[in-house]
């Protein structure tokens, strides 16, 4: 398989941003662009915007999803939402191990791992992300970072619910800082993810797994890092919170369309 005949997938991180009547004109704004579109369009809202998305995307090819689940089903776990919640409510998608949940809310590979696989028992599609710091690519470990996060998240992941996972490559020096890998960097380590999962799975889930890149992707670099042969679509913070620069990104995935 090659990339043109994995999905293209392009999914917006709105982070912690959107109140509900904002989220709902970014939405009424996304749909025609939205309804034209050459490849998967995801958006992954707070909570407290998803039944307005899931209830104003209905039947115009925008999927949702949320930033995080818990792994576990319910009980006493204050402020967590699990992926069932999410499930029921008509979320798809689901962002797992975002670097700042790693950072700032001791994220670890092992909750990463059974938040994913919660995920996958509720139906949902995990976007996992896995990058390194600054410090690790000067270090030159970038590979070595990136290869332990990705086994890590997929232990005890069997190849038939990996076919439902995405992985995004997410640089952390590269996330909100406008320096975006080149699509040189990008495309290497997108490559030596394939590498890693071929070496789990096989090609053939290897070849038809999505991974996207994520870090200041926009409207200018964009067609760059999507042209690329390992970079399957992308995810993207603040470039998503306008429609019309999400708009091009959308169109860039979609062969220009
Ligand atoms: P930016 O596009 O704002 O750099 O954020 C990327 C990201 O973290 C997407 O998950």
């Amino acid at each position: 398989m090659n990339k043109a005949l994995r999905e293209t997938v392009i999914a917006g991180n709105w982070k912690m941003n959107k109140t509900r009547p904002e989220a709902a004109l970014l939405i009424e704004e996304l749909k025609n662009t939205a309804a034209g579109a050459g490849c998967e369009v995801v958006i992954c809202v707070p909570y407290t915007d998803l039944e307005t998305a899931v209830s104003l995307t209905k039947g115009t090819g925008i999927k949702v999803g949320a930033e995080n689940c818990h792994f576990k089903d319910s009980g006493a776990y204050t402020g967590e939402i699990s992926a069932l919640m999410l499930a029921e409510m008509g979320v798809e998608y689901v962002v797992i191990g975002h670097s700042e949940r790693r950072q700032y809310f001791a994220e670890t590979d092992l909750t990463v791992n059974r938040r994913t696989k919660a995920a996958l028992n509720a139906g949902l599609k995990p976007i996992v992300c896995v990058g390194e710091m600054l410090a690790e690519r000067e270090d030159l470990i970038t590979e070595d970072v990136v290869e332990l996060q990705t086994t890590a998240a997929l232990t005890g992941i069997s190849a038939k619910d990996a076919e439902n996972i995405i992985i995004a490559y997410e640089p952390v020096w590269a996330i909100g800082t406008g320096k975006t890998a080149t699509d040189e960097q990008a495309e290497e380590v997108c490559a030596f993810i394939r590498k890693v999962v071929e070496n789990k799975y096989g090609k053939d889930i290897a070849e038809g797994m999505t991974i996207q890149y994520g870090g200041s992707m926009n409207p200018k670099n964009a067609a760059g890092l999507l042209a690329k042969e390992n970079i399957d679509g992308g995810l993207i913070g603040g470039a998503s919170l306008n429609a019309s620069d999400f708009g091009i990104i959308i169109k860039a995935a979609s062969g220009g369309l």
